[in-house]
C-alpha cells in the first residue's frame, strides 16, 4: 500500500538502527572461534569451557584465565600429552587465534569477577594478615619503610612480584636491614638509613620520623644483617593467598593506569 508508506514513511522503511550493528569482522571471527571451540575444545572441556569428565574447566578457575596470550597459545598449539589435553598446532595460526579469542569471550565475565574477588581478597592480606601495610604504601595508605607499591604492578610481570614478595635476592632494592643507634647520652634509635656521610648518619625510625644523628655522638651503630622486609611469605602465605595478593598489586596498578 503506497499511500500508507508515503504517510508513514518511519515505518515502512528499514531502520538503520546503528546500535544493534556490530563490526562485521569481529563477528566473524567470533563465529569461526565458536565453530573451532565447539567441534575441537568442546567435546573434552565442555561448550561454555566450564569442564567435563575428560578435562578441567578453562572458562574460570583464574590461574588459567589469567595466563597470557601467548602462554595459552602454546598450551593449544603443544598440548599436555602426558594428562590428556592433544596437540593442535595442526589447526593452524589463524584457527588458534580464533579459538582463543572465543576462549576469552568465555572467560570474560569470570575474569572480571576473578580479577575483583581476587584484588579484594589480596587487598585483605596486603593490609591484614601479611602485614605489608605496615611498611608500604598504596595509593596513600600504609607506611612508609619500604618503597611505595602503588604501580609496582605496572611494570612487574604476575612472577616477578611474586619472586619479589618471597626472596629477598629477587628484589633489585637494598635490602638493608634494621640500624639500631645508641648515643652517647643512652638514646637508642632504630630505622632504616636514608643518608650518611663521614660525619652524620640519616635514620628513619619505625614510626617515620627522620633522626639526624652526629656521628661523634653515637657510642655505638649496628646493623641487622637480615633485610627489614620478612623472608618467610613463601611459607607463612599459602600459595593462593600468594596469588591473591600478586593479583591486588597487579590490578591496584593497572586501575590506576586506566
Ligand atoms: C581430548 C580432550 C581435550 C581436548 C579435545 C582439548 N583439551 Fe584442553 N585440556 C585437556 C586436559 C585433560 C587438560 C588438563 C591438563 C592438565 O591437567 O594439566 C587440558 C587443559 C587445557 C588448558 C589449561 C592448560 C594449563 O596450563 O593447565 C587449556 C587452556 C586448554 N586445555 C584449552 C583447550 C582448547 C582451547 C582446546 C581446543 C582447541 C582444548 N583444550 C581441547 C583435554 C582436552
Ligand atoms: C617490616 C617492613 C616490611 C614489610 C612488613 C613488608 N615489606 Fe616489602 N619491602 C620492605 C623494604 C624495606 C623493601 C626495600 C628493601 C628490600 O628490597 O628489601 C621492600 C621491598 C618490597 C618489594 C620490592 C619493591 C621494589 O621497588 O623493588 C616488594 C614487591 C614488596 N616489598 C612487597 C611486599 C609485600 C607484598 C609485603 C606483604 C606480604 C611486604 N612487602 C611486607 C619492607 C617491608
Amino acid at each position: 500500500m503506497d499511500c500508507c508508506c508515503a504517510y508513514l514513511r518511519s515505518y515502512c522503511e528499514p531502520r538503520s538502527d546503528t546500535r544493534t550493528e556490530k563490526p562485521k569482522q569481529s563477528n566473524q571471527a567470533s563465529a569461526a572461534g565458536r565453530q573451532t571451540f565447539e567441534s575441537s575444545c568442546a567435546p573434552c572441556h565442555g561448550l561454555n569451557g566450564k569442564g567435563g569428565e575428560r578435562a578441567p574447566d578453562i572458562a574460570t578457575r583464574p590461574e588459567i584465565v589469567r595466563l597470557s596470550d601467548n602462554e595459552t597459545l602454546k598450551v593449544l598449539r603443544n598440548g599436555i600429552l602426558q594428562k590428556g589435553m592433544p596437540p593442535f598446532a595442526a589447526l593452524g595460526p589463524a584457527k588458534l587465534s580464533d579459538a582463543l579469542n572465543y576462549l576469552r569471550s568465555l572467560q570474560g565475565k569470570s575474569k572480571a569477577l576473578t580479577l575483583m574477588a581476587t584484588s579484594e581478597e589480596g587487598k585483605d592480606i596486603f593490609t591484614g594478615k601479611g602485614g605489608c601495610s605496615q611498611c608500604h604504601m598504596i595509593h596513600g595508605a600504609g607506611g612508609f619503610l619500604g618503597p611505595d607499591l602503588s604501580d609496582y604492578g605496572a611494570n612487574h610481570s604476575a612472577d616477578n612480584v611474586r619472586s619479589a614478595i618471597v626472596s629477598a635476592d629477587k628484589r633489585p632494592g637494598s635490602r638493608k636491614g634494621l640500624v639500631h643507634a645508641t648515643t652517647n647520652d643512652g638514646r637508642q634509635i632504630s630505622g632504616l638509613v636514608r643518608n650518611e656521610d663521614n660525619f652524620s648518619v640519616q635514620l628513619q625510625a619505625l614510626d617515620g620520623t627522620f633522626h639526624l644523628l652526629d656521628k661523634s655522638a653515637v657510642s655505638e651503630l649496628t646493623s641487622d644483617s637480615a633485610p627489614l622486609m620478612p623472608d618467610n611469605y613463601g611459607s607463612s602465605l599459602s600459595k593462593s593467598e600468594l596469588d591473591q595478593l600478586v593479583g591486588y598489586l597487579l590490578s591496584v596498578a593497572h586501575t590506576e593506569r586506566d
